[in-house]
């Protein structure tokens, strides 16, 4: 894939060097630019605006009031002020002061009934806020606070367009400082004797913004790195070599990746290479013997547990797994490591039952498990001192902190206490060392960093007017017309079952040719009103019928939202998995919507129809009408950053996204071909443009140069309206929906 400049055509050269890059991209994003600049009243000047409490307002703000001006007084008029000289001012000032106090708690009531309506008061409540503009506040430790609706604004008007993904580097570096004081405080509490070590498993998320990030806090932190695979060994080798910290190989190695395996640890790595089968012991073996090492890598076994995870990937564990050694098995290993004098190299045991375990008391009893193992392969392995409990921590999507799939019943703090008295308990019973414990976090440390916005375009089944009745109009339709200016809250469930029926008849009569286009038309344009009119009805009722509430939320409407689900969020398309989702504007105004959200994909499947919500999983997003065609109308998918980029597929040919991640002004850009974007003195971003189509084109095996010089013949041959050179910027575009 060739690497372009960002600058050229895709709108981050500041617009004065744009006019020196002719070609259609430039043109479209100078269009879209200046278009948004005009019409976009509504980005405030500055970025970040006053971060808000929770969530709310500023108190004493009046939403909409133009910052600067005092609140009341019409800007460019002095009020009299002077005591006792003008009562009535005094008083206007007074009744305006309370008037926006009222307004103040009015909006802050919207805010936190917004709050709920989505869940961001429960699973966004450590990093969002709501603003005075009712625009939601990124608030990542240690930095500034993002107006992520603003943010989006401002890169418009850049002529970055959507679907890109925002990320937060410090919400990593906090979620392993979270994990290591989460065992820190366990292993004091039990008075336990090993330590904690983490170790981040670059299979979750290997961008390398993220993995440089784990790279940074590594030695802080005394955190290690976990390779499944020949690159992702090659990526930590490649790191600083840190004595105290681990390099764990898993996954499935032949004898090259065994090799690189030693080579890492004479690099000066502290390789352990984790055994996944009986015939990996002998490949060991074989490698050992084929050079003079000058460093060797320690081995692990992984172990096949009985206990099973909880939740989608509970196969990882239990019996049936495909991965892990039986007890037996491990014996095998361990007697033919001892019959090559090697069994002082195996130093540690590995069990993993699987990614986001959803119930504490399944990590408990493979704990208990792993470690009685871990007890008592002790007598035949004297150097084994460290237990790998792998990954698995779920993350509490949904914000319910339950056992459902979307979240998880327990805390950082709560896992590490049970982690740490079950192996307490398990030692002791036997008088074994205790180990220093190894945990393979990857979807608790990363998933939080990363939101992905896509902006909402059009309704899909937007209500349009319905022709007038007619003299001759069939009974169908004329009961329909009815009962669309009848029904109400006594007789909806009446009515309504009604309506569906009368709708029904209407296509089976139109299907044997006795009703016109036209009056077909006309029911159903009627019983779309109807529909909507019951959705309004139904939230006035506190027990709706569940035939209703049934329907309705099968019928919704559906938003299309400009990227793609098989790149940006693959495991919604791929295993149903949802994340919380939620606009970036709006939150003092109630939406009028039931929408799911519809990807630009031609594929029917690009739909998300389970939204994260801590009571019950939404089947539909509420969302709110755009206002008009200019309206930014933003909607983040939250904590995506776990797994998504590296399952992310190319469907339709929609690639990689951009991505702007938010960092310190002392920083460099580092990612190749990104470029240094200061909003404010203090809000600095790194910005990389996602692929464009010819990246892509190029991943499918098209060479540019051919694709060119076909369109020049093909343009050669005929005339054209836009030309040849329009066509030719095409290739630099970036494949999403312009505006
Ligand atoms: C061996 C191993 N370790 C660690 C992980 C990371 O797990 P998680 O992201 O659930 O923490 C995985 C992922 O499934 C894994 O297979």
């Amino acid at each position: 894939m060739r690497n372009l400049g960002a600058g050229a055509g895709r709108g981050l050269v500041p617009r004065a060097h744009r006019s020196h890059n002719p070609g259609p991209m430039s043109h479209a994003s100078d269009v879209e630019a200046s278009s948004e600049a005009q019409t976009n009243s509504e980005a405030p000047d500055v970025l970040p605006p006053s971060s808000g409490t929770t969530p709310g307002t500023t108190p004493g703000t009046t939403p909409g009031t133009t910052p600067g001006t005092t609140p009341g007084t019409t800007p460019g008029t002095t009020p009299d002020t002077t005591p006792g000289t003008n009562l009535p001012a005094v008083e206007a000032a007074g009744a305006a002061i309370e008037a926006d106090k009222r307004a103040a708690q009015s909006h802050a009531l919207a805010v936190d009934a917004s709050f709920k309506r989505y869940g961001l008061d429960r699973w966004g409540k450590d990093f969002l806020r709501s603003n005075e503009h009712g625009h939601l506040v990124f608030t990542a430790p240690n930095c500034p606070p993002v107006d992520l609706h603003a943010l989006s604004v401002e890169l418009a008007r850049r002529g970055i367009r959507t679907p890109y993904v925002i990320r937060f580097p410090t919400m990593i570096e906090k979620q392993m400082d979270t994990l290591k004081s989460a065992f820190a405080k366990a292993i004091a509490e039990n008075s336990y004797q090993g330590g904690h070590i983490g170790v981040y498993p670059l299979k979750v998320n290997q961008r390398r913004s993220v993995v440089d990030t784990v790279v940074k806090a590594r030695e802080r932190l005394n955190y290690g790195m976990e390779a499944g695979s020949k690159p992702e060994l090659l990526l930590a080798m490649a790191q600083p070599a840190l004595k105290q910290s681990l390099l764990i190989c898993n996954g499935y190695k032949d004898r090259e990746f065994m090799r690189m395996a030693f080579h890492a640890a004479e690099l000066g790595h502290h390789v352990i290479i984790v055994l996944e089968s009986t015939r990996e012991v002998r490949r060991y073996l074989d490698v050992l013997n084929e050079q003079d090492w000058i460093a060797k890598p320690e081995v692990g076994v992984r172990a096949k547990l009985y206990s099973r995870g909880s939740g989608r990937w509970q196969s990882s564990g239990g019996e049936s797994s495909k991965f892990g050694l039986t007890t037996n098995e491990i014996l095998a290993v361990v007697r033919e490591l001892a019959a090559a004098n090697m069994h002082g190299q195996l130093s540690l045991l590995h069990f993993h039952i699987g990614s986001q375990i959803t119930q504490i008391k399944r990590i408990k009893t493979a704990v208990r498990e792993g470690a009685r193992i871990y007890a008592d392969l002790q007598e035949h392995c004297p150097q084994l001192r460290y237990l790998d409990l792998g990954g698995g921590i779920g993350v509490d999507y949904d914000g319910s902190r339950t056992s459902y799939p979307s979240s998880a019943n327990y805390t950082l703090d709560e896992y590490a206490s049970q982690v740490v008295f079950e192996v307490t308990e398990a030692c002791l019973e036997v008088n074994a060392r205790q180990p220093t414990l190894l945990t393979e976090s990857g979807r608790v440390v990363v998933a939080n960093h990363a939101v992905t916005i896509a902006d909402l375009r059009e309704v899909q089944g937007e209500l349009l007017p319905v022709p007038e009745a007619t003299e001759d109009e069939h009974r169908l339709v004329d009961e329909l017309r009815e009962t669309l200016e009848n029904i109400n809250a006594k007789n909806v469930d009446e009515y309504f079952h009604d309506a569906i029926d009368f709708r029904d008849e209407c296509l089976q009569l139109f299907s044997r040719g006795y009703l016109s286009l036209q009056e077909r038309a006309c029911a159903e344009g009627l019983f779309h009103r109807i529909r909507a009119k019951v959705e309004k009805i139904v939230e006035t009722l506190s027990h709706p019928s569940e035939e209703i509430t049934d329907f309705l939320g099968k019928a919704q409407q559906k938003y299309l939202a400009n990227f793609s689900i098989f790149q940006s969020i693959p495991d919604a398309w791929s295993i149903d998995q949802v994340f919380p989702a939620a606009p970036l504007s709006r939150h003092a105004e109630k939406p009028t919507l039931h929408a799911q959200i519809v990807d630009i994909t031609c594929d029917s499947d690009g739909c998300v129809e389970t939204f994260a919500h801590p009571d019950e999983n939404l089947p539909y997003l509420p969302l709110h009408e755009r206002r008009g065609p200019d309206e930014k109308y933003y909607l983040g998918f939250f904590m995506t950053g776990a797994y998504q980029d590296s399952l992310a597929n190319v469907h339709n040919l929609f690639g990689r996204c951009h991505e702007v991640i938010l960092r310190s002004p002392d920083d460099d850009m580092v990612l190749p071909g990104s470029e240094r974007v200061e909003l404010t003195p203090t809000l600095t971003f790194e910005i990389k443009m996602g692929a464009t189509c010819e990246d892509t084109l190029s991943a499918m095996d098209f060479d540019v140069e051919r694709i060119i010089k076909w369109l020049r013949d093909r343009h050669l041959a005929v005339e054209t309206t836009l030309g040849e050179s329009w066509a030719m910027g095409l290739l630099q575009s970036y494949p999403y929906l312009a505006r």
